[in-house]
């Protein structure tokens, strides 16, 4: 062994907090391998969050002297602030956050600091900072959807009367409004914020008092705590408290599907703003150019919106693979909960932000979205529908439209195109006003009720949501 070799170096065992019953100090594989400050220390604010409420229990119940739990609410508060100035110093050997602020606590004000631990265990301590992190990151996303949501509002107005192609199979199917499009991805994230306040339901629940798995002999008062840290409740059960992570994979699986509609969007935008669409141009400053092809300007954003996705998708994967084969109650494979659980809320976080900023400064090309719409035999269903009100039966109507389309296909004219005799042709029933059925305008004005495309639907549904605020 060569003395660079990083294996087994002999540290001092009393270094560690827990170091007690050991003999020599950690290999340095071991402190490389299972340190998780280096990722954790972004709970700092919910560690010293809940230190503070526990060392005020603890003081109530008369656990710890006033004069003791003074100093370490000061000195949490201290913490914080170093914290807050980068003056913090962060030491791969204490582990984590938990042990690194408790260090600091013991060095800054001595004995009082070693108390704060009494009647807690690490598990629960992380088990409760981890439900304060995603009752949070719940409360800012759902400020960043409510924003989008408002953004795409605005966008729906602008555009309630531009008629565009809508799609199924990828083919034209009926016309629609842009703005009608607009109200669709609404109803997709006003669900994804109503699943996370639903995940908040459960999440907000304090874990803290059920110490490492069985409870704490001290006369604890737990509902001070909820009290102090906001949770609604207290956990029934100390076993299940420390160990279930259940609250971080609804939290990422909600992230994840909310990421899945950002990347349907994003799929739909990039289709649009390829020149074979050109229904929208994005804004110069949210897209990118080619090194090497002079003309290119690249719809990255949404790219890599539904590039990242792939990686939410995969960090809910890694949280359900990472529970499924856990006993009761806490084991450390838990503290791999952390890095998918903070990628999705960063991933998700960004994503919204960027959609928010980009949709007001989208240009519609209207006169493309409309040719585009004029070109598929997007109101056939309008001719169909035209003769069953005169009496023929639907599957009549659709076979005499289906021939009309064949013959406007052949003569290369849309159904509008076609002269009142030669449809006539495909049923005695055609009078003319037919056109009125035939045009685009016609085509979205008639799906006129609660839902539809029309564009008095559109400011219907507009006026609804913005009377619900
Ligand atoms: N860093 C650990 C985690 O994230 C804290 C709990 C560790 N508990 C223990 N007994 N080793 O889960």
């Amino acid at each position: 062994m060569t003395p660079a070799d990083p294996v087994s170096p002999k540290t001092p065992p009393a270094a560690k907090l827990w170091g007690g019953r050991f003999a020599e100090g950690t290999d340095a594989l071991v402190e490389a391998f299972s340190e998780s400050v280096s990722f954790d220390q972004r709970l700092w604010r919910q560690d010293i969050a809940g230190s503070t409420a526990h060392a005020r229990m603890l003081g109530k119940v008369g656990v710890l002297k006033a004069a003791d739990v003074e100093a370490i609410v000061d000195g949490l508060a201290q913490i914080r602030s170093e914290i807050e100035s980068g003056k913090f110093e962060w030491q791969l050997a204490l582990e984590d956050v938990h042990m690194n602020i408790e260090s600091r606590l013991t060095a800054m004000i001595g004995d009082a600091g070693k108390r704060l631990h009494t009647a807690r265990s690490r598990n629960d301590q992380v088990a409760t900072d981890l439900r304060l992190y995603v009752r949070d990151a719940i409360d800012e996303l759902v400020i960043t959807i409510g924003v989008l949501a408002e953004v795409l509002l605005d966008l729906a107005e602008r555009e309630a009367d531009t008629i565009m192609p809508g799609f199924t199979h990828m083919q034209i199917a009926q016309p629609v409004t842009f703005g009608h499009h607009m109200l669709a991805w609404r109803e997709q994230v006003l669900r994804d914020r109503a699943r996370l306040l639903d995940c908040r339901r459960r999440a907000n629940v304090l874990p803290l008092g059920s110490a490492a798995l069985a409870g704490t002999v001290y006369p604890i008062d737990r509902h001070f705590v909820a009290e102090q840290l906001g949770f609604d409740s207290v956990s029934e059960n100390s076993l299940d408290a420390v160990s279930d992570r259940d609250f971080a994979i609804e939290f990422v699986s909600a992230a994840a599907l909310a990421m899945v509609h950002l990347s349907r969007w994003s799929e739909e935008l990039i289709l649009w703003c390829t020149p074979m669409f050109g229904f929208v141009k994005l804004p110069d400053r949210f897209c990118t150019g080619s090194s090497i092809m002079p003309q290119k300007k690249n719809p990255d954003v949404p790219e890599l919106v539904r590039g990242k996705t792939g990686r939410v998708v995969g960090d809910l994967n890694a949280l359900l693979v990472l529970m499924k084969g856990q006993p009761l109650a806490y084991n450390r494979d838990n503290q791999e909960d952390k890095p998918p659980l903070f990628d999705a809320h960063d991933t998700l976080s960004a994503s919204l932000r960027l959609f928010a900023a980009m949709l007001p400064n989208v240009t519609v090309e209207r006169a493309t979205c409309r040719s585009a719409a004029f070109k598929g035999y997007s109101t056939a269903t309008d001719l169909a529908d035209y003769l069953v009100k005169r009496g023929l039966p639907f599957r009549d109507a659709h076979h005499a439209v289906g021939s009309a389309v064949g013959h406007a296909v052949k003569k290369g004219c849309d159904l509008s195109e076609l002269s009142l005799d030669e449809l006539r042709g495909f049923s005695a029933l055609i009078e003319a006003d037919v056109f009125d059925v035939l045009t685009l305008d016609g085509s979205v004005n008639a799906r006129n009720h609660w839902g539809g495309t029309a564009p008095a639907q559109v400011r219907a549904a507009i006026a609804r949501a913005r009377s619900r605020g």
